[in-house]
């Protein structure tokens, strides 16, 4: 409908109808379920609260969604149809890898095009909106949720995937395609204290404006048509009650047009957190901090309209937010079409198709990261293939599509032990378990959850000694025994924060006994942080992180492998040596006792019992081919406002085999009204080389790449000297100076 059409809709609503725009419900609230028992009542709202509510929480499902609309609008004044949201985060039905792994292709470029794959699949279930990107700066890899984050621990990394993924699932939006995106959690989630999940965040304002705002900054100026606020505070204040951030920064510095919706149940938490007294209190906080919908309590729905009665909150900042959630339905043409794209037949065509499989497995196959390989890799699997022993807790299993992939077709998705028999047949090689991923007192630690999630899973009858012997049996028989080791799925993730970042004991434990064997191994890990492998690392011949690769992970695991694939993924974050070191990220600042300086050895930046950087560095990962950079120039040494320079390398393939780098920019400051990083990325670039090819690869160097903001707090550039570098990972660079004026 026409704009005026939709405020002649809006101006027939009564102020509870307007409200119940803004209130969004958990699909069982929608099932006709007793109201008294059900999930209605645990949050205490009402069948007319249902009857008016604007959006619905993670209901997928194309008949489903299309008989929850129609019973909806069957009682529904307005016939104002309902939104659907859910968690669409790295697949749908067919799932990339988790998004720690999608980072770690360092092509967001692909990413915009497979993302676009993950929209059209979930709006043919009946997604209109999706929770995602996640885009919150992690420097920190206590933190469960840095599995999450496409751009690690760095903020133009973390920008440019924030962007693509929104350009991808939005591909179309308004046109009938696509889903609307719902960049999250603003902001500096990332940065909660200690890596502790849902604490405090407190930093200089400079610094959140600086690391951790850009990635959302990012994904607004792409266009996402949602916000969604995080769980922490952000000086002080919850963000979901904090009119600063979402106000004053969001809407008015940034222009941010589109709805603001809470994380799950923030506004409740407003009272834990102590800024409310009571629900009350909290609705009026954040409306007044212009935070649109309410995401799962009653707040708005109970106390919205008595707030406006009572002149405490202005019908015209109702008015406002349910303004921005009908322009949203009419964006989407639900008022023509209330079920969108949702179409079972459709959804039965596309779904795991060859093509979202063929996509999903190329990404995986450019996720994984080769960490250490002393020639062992790649296996043969021809005629001179070893006698191989593939063992450990991941070796055939599904869970390494990863666990926020809630929607996952698991019937698509193969194991690895799977991918190994479709490369060296069925009775090519040995499986084992070897051991559970975790043992009785690590599983405690993850509470009900787990025994949730392993529901109807098959249970192991077999005690750890026996599956210890079955495994270390096999490994006798082979020449190499390939370990498939990791994480539980949910030692990272939402309340996924641990202290110590090592595998479980019994894991390494295994892989020691496999080591003492004289066995060539290799380790292919399956987790969503960086680990502490200093323990992993002297035990192994060769060092995979697949993170958690998605539905085609199994084969993708078996291209590298065997090399069929040159495996081409970059750290995002640096893995640490010691678990104590967090946070730890290249780009830290200048400080006055410069690291490894003194003679003593003491009174320098760092540790005395671990070195001050970590043992992979961002930007880090091997390949089956070497590379070098040589004849680093730039075109000019001197930038003006007006003439940018030109920063080049040649790029060259030194292997025998074709393979692909990501040549990185990097730039420092020498000098500035504030303390600059001694190292800032501001480019890279992704090319493919075959075996001895050589390329020269260009960056700009222009003005405005080199604002920060300054002390002032203005954002600018000051002219004075500068370094850039570029190299194959943060710690390996060639340098030259240039300067600003
Ligand atoms: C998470 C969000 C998610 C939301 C809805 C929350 O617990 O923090 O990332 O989108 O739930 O499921």
């Amino acid at each position: 409908m026409t704009s005026d059409e939709l405020r002649a809709l809006m101006s027939q609503m009564t102020l509870e109808e307007k409200v119940g725009q803004l209130v969004q419900l958990d699909g069982g609230c929608f099932g006709g379920g007793d109201l008294a028992t059900g999930p209605a009542a645990k949050i205490g709202v009402t069948q007319d609260d249902i009857d008016r509510a604007g959006s619905v929480l993670n209901v997928l499902g194309a008949d489903q969604v299309r008989e929850m609309q129609d019973r909806y609008l069957s009682r529904s004044r307005l016939r104002v149809p309902l939104l659907f949201m859910a968690d669409v985060i790295y697949g749908y039905q067919t799932c990339y890898p988790s998004p720690i792994g999608i980072g770690c292709t360092w092509d967001p470029d692909a990413i915009r095009a497979g993302y676009t794959l993950v929209a059209e699949e979930a709006a043919a279930d009946g997604c209109m909106v999706t929770f995602s990107p996640a885009v919150d700066l992690v420097r920190d890899a206590r933190w469960g949720r840095v599995v999450e984050m496409p751009g690690g621990e760095d903020p133009y990394l973390g920008a440019r995937f924030a962007a693509a993924m929104v350009e991808g699932f939005q591909d179309g939006l308004g046109e009938g395609r696509g889903v609307a995106s719902c960049v999250k959690h603003f902001a500096g989630y990332g940065a909660v204290e200690g890596g502790r999940e849902y604490n405090t965040v407190d930093m200089s304002e400079r610094r959140f404006r600086q690391d951790y705002l850009p990635p959302y900054k990012a994904a607004v100026d792409a266009g996402a048509r949602m916000v969604m606020t995080s769980f922490n505070t952000v000086d002080e204040v919850p963000a979901t009650a904090n009119k600063w951030l979402m106000d004053d920064v969001l809407r008015g510095e940034w222009g941010f047009e589109g709805s603001i919706i809470t994380d799950y149940a923030a506004i409740l938490e407003l009272i834990n957190h102590g800024v409310a007294a009571d629900e009350r209190q909290a609705a009026k906080l954040a409306i007044d901090a212009t935070v649109d919908i309410d995401m799962k309590t009653n707040c708005y729905a109970a106390n919205l309209a008595d707030l406006v009665r009572a002149g405490e909150v202005s019908e015209a900042a109702v008015d406002a937010a349910c303004w921005r959630v009908l322009t949203l339905k009419n964006e989407l043409g639900l008022f023509e079409n209330p079920y969108y794209q949702a179409d079972a037949l459709r959804a039965a065509e596309i779904t795991c198709n060859e093509e979202r499989l063929a996509s999903v497995r190329a990404v995986a196959d450019n996720a994984l990261v080769l960490l250490k390989n002393d020639g062992v890799l790649p296996l043969d699997s021809g005629e001179d293939a070893p006698r191989i022993a593939l063992i450990g807790p991941y070796a055939d299993s599904k869970d390494i599509v990863g666990m926020w992939a809630i929607h996952a077709n698991r019937a698509y998705s193969h194991t690895v032990r799977e991918a190994f028999s479709e490369e060296l047949g069925e009775d090519g090689f040995g499986c084992a378990k070897g051991c559970p991923v975790l043992d009785e007192a690590g599983m405690a630690t993850l509470g009900e959850f787990a025994a949730y999630l392993a529901k109807g899973a098959p249970v192991d009858p077999r005690t750890p000694e026996e599956l210890e012997a079955e495994a270390l049996a096999m490994a006798a028989e082979a020449d190499v025994v390939v370990l498939c080791l990791g994480e539980h799925q949910l030692q990272s993730g939402e309340a996924g924060a641990r202290t110590d970042l090592t595998l479980p004991h019994q894991q390494v434990e295994l892989l020691r006994r496999v080591h003492e064997l004289g066995k060539r191994t290799v380790v292919v890990l399956f987790n969503g942080r960086p680990l502490v492998l200093e323990d992993v690392l002297p035990l192994a011949d060769a060092v995979v992180e697949a993170w958690w690769p998605g539905t085609a992970g199994g084969n993708a695991i078996a291209d590298v492998l065997f090399g069929r694939v040159n495996p081409s993924g970059r750290l995002t974050m640096t893995f640490p040596v010691s678990s104590a070191q967090a946070p730890l990220y290249y780009g830290q600042f200048a400080t006055g006792r410069l690291a490894g300086k003194n003679h003593t050895g003491r009174f320098v930046t760092g540790y005395l019992d671990a070195p001050i950087d970590g043992r992979f560095p961002f930007g880090y990962g091997l390949s089956y081919h070497t590379a070098e950079l040589t004849d680093f120039a730039l075109s000019g040494d001197v930038v003006t406002a007006d003439a940018p320079i030109e920063a080049s390398v040649t790029l060259t393939n030194t292997g025998d085999v074709a393979g692909s780098e990501v040549v990185q920019l990097y730039l420092r400051d020498l000098v500035g009204s504030v303390v600059r990083p001694v190292k800032e990325l501001k480019g890279f670039c992704k090319v493919a080389l075959e075996a001895g090819e050589s390329r020269r690869v260009s960056f700009t160097i222009d003005e405005e790449l080199l604002r920060f903001w300054r002390r002032d707090m203005t954002f600018g550039s000051e002219p004075g000297d500068f370094v850039a570098m570029v190299g194959l990972n943060s710690r390996d660079v060639l340098e030259l100076p240039f300067s600003l004026r």
